[in-house]
């Protein structure tokens, strides 16, 4: 079990809680929620994909995955299977670096976001911002965190993406149309998009090491592991809003975290089980605080929703979403991501339909994915972890939806479904173009559908989202309407 999924099993489970009253007792509750996100930060730096042979990380270099993910691919949580990635770690420590995106393709859609420490979504540049291509600078200015995609005087720079923090993350995801369509990007599109350190004045911090994120940390007690880190990085990674970082280094000592000295201290009389516990309990209320949730659609056995637009990847001082989001998606997403989260999980036991009453409007592509329980693409003989308008999707008289490249226009009317049957039970022929296989066993599984480009259609009550039912295996195929 990797730490992530430590996390998520805590989470998942429902401890009680004692009843803490000291102020370092809370201020250790607020500095866990806000390490959280550290987590799996460090996940993502120890995967091979930005690690070296000597285990070392490659920072300011994009790692690009020359395959789409299947049910083997470990580096994502919750993985799109419909784009390539192309992930680099951010180490500002030793200066500016300067990104390159090549010009646009028509009709091919990308984004290139860029992450500070804890996962917030400072800035993206790409075709959901029509952004030019060309050299874009990337620099550390802890208070004053900011996305400037407006052309310098000199025309050098496209834009400056100002981090808050020195370390951070970029993970491009370029639309890939079809199988054969892999070794064209990783050819022809992928080896323009790089990443060059310029030789400006060094932020006078620690550089991005294994040994930074992973030596000399407690094992086996995450929360000691947590604060330990936090104490590392935190004087050179504030929070990304200026006017709390005052409030937040404040917090940060009262728990113990030394700014002077980078290291923890355990305040006497304080029950750190108790504290990690409210943490991951504040935590896990998010998703239930209506406050924090936009509804897009119900209806039985799901509620389909996503989290705020204003709140969606870029937290600010919301340090309970960060936390929710960081670890929940590993990687904010920067799509709209529609969710059910109730019940949080079904069980494949139980084949469900999917009715989708007509084709989502959408700029860039949609898709929807099954997970197993822990985020994980789950193995099938057909190799097919999600459907969408990329896809051989048939109405119920066997017509196409799509042209199998995505093309086709969206939004309209005509109804069609998806059947989300386990791999145990032989899908019946006139179901397999839009059969979604769920896990072997009767096990858990959830699904995520993604908008990349989204219409106001899909937030603002015109889309009529998706029903899903419980059915017996293999039904009979609804008439389209
Ligand atoms: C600690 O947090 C609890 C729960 O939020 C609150 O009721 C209590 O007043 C706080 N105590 C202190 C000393 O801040
Ligand atoms: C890995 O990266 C580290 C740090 O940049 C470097 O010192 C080391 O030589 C690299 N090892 C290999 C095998 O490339
Ligand atoms: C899954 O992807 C890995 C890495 O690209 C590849 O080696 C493996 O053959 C793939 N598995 C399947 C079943 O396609
Ligand atoms: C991008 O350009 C297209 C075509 O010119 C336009 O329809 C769209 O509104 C623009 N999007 C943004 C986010 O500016
Ligand atoms: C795959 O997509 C590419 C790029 O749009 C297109 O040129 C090609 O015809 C497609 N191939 C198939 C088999 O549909
Ligand atoms: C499926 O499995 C779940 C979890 O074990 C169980 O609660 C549920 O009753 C089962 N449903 C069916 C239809 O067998
Ligand atoms: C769609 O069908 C075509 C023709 O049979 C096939 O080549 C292609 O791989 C299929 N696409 C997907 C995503 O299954």
């Amino acid at each position: 079990m990797n730490f992530l999924s430590l996390l998520l099993a805590v989470l998942g489970s429902s401890a009680s809680l004692a009843a803490p009253t000291t102020s370092a007792q809370n201020a250790t509750v607020d500095a866990l929620v806000y390490a959280l996100p550290l987590a799996p930060y460090v996940s993502f730096a120890n995967t091979g994909s930005v690690v070296n042979a000597s285990n070392d990380f490659v920072t300011n270099t994009f790692a690009h995955a020359t395959t789409l993910a299947n049910a083997s691919f470990r580096t994502v949580v919750l993985p799109n299977t419909d784009t390539l990635y192309s992930a680099a770690l951010l180490d500002l420590s030793a200066g500016d670096v300067v990104v390159t995106m090549p010009d646009r393709e028509l009709g091919r859609f990308y984004v290139l976001p860029f992450y500070d420490l804890y996962g917030n979504n400072v800035c993206s540049i790409g075709t959901v911002t029509n952004s030019t291509a060309g050299k874009y600078l990337i620099q550390y200015r802890p208070s004053n965190a900011a996305c400037d995609l407006i052309p310098d005087a000199g025309d050098e720079y496209a834009g400056t993406i100002s981090l808050p923090t020195v370390y951070g993350q970029i993970l491009l995801r370029i639309e890939v149309f079809n199988s054969s369509d892999v070794d064209d990007i990783v050819s022809t599109i992928q080896p323009h998009f790089t990443l060059t350190s310029l030789n400006t004045p060094s932020a006078g911090a620690p550089p991005l090491t294994s040994a930074l994120l992973n030596d000399n940390l407690a094992v086996d007690n995450p929360s000691l592991h947590l604060l330990q880190l936090l104490s590392r990085v935190a004087s050179f990674n504030p929070a990304e809003e200026a006017s709390d970082a005052e409030h937040v280094a404040a917090t940060l000592e009262a728990a113990g975290i030394s700014a002077s000295s980078q290291s923890y201290t355990q305040p006497p009389d304080l029950d750190l089980a108790s504290a990690y516990t409210t943490a991951l309990n504040l935590v896990q209320q998010v998703p239930s605080n209506p406050a924090n949730l936009l509804p897009l659609g119900s209806s039985a056995p799901i509620t389909w929703s996503t989290t705020l637009p204003s709140l969606s990847g870029d937290f600010h001082t919301r340090y309970d979403l960060r936390a929710y989001i960081s670890i929940s998606n590993a990687y904010p997403p920067t799509q709209l991501h529609a969710s059910h989260l109730d019940p949080p999980c079904f069980y494949a036991n139980q084949t469900y339909m999917v009715e989708f009453s007509g084709k989502p409007d959408v700029r860039g592509f949609w898709s929807l994915t099954v997970y197993d329980g822990e985020g994980f693409l789950i193995p099938n003989a057909l190799n097919r972890y999600s459907l969408g308008d990329r896809a051989n999707l048939t109405y119920s008289d066997g017509t196409p939806v799509y042209d199998g490249n995505g093309n086709g226009a969206g939004g309209d009317s005509k109804a069609f479904y998806m059947l989300l049957q386990s791999t145990d039970v032989e899908v019946a022929t006139e179901w397999e173009s839009n059969w979604l296989p769920t896990p072997a066993d009767g096990a858990k599984f959830i699904f995520i559908l993604r908008f990349y480009g989204p219409t106001l259609s899909l937030t603002d009550g015109t889309y009529e989202y998706p029903k899903v039912t419980a059915v017996d295996a293999n039904p009979p195929l609804p008439i389209s309407e």
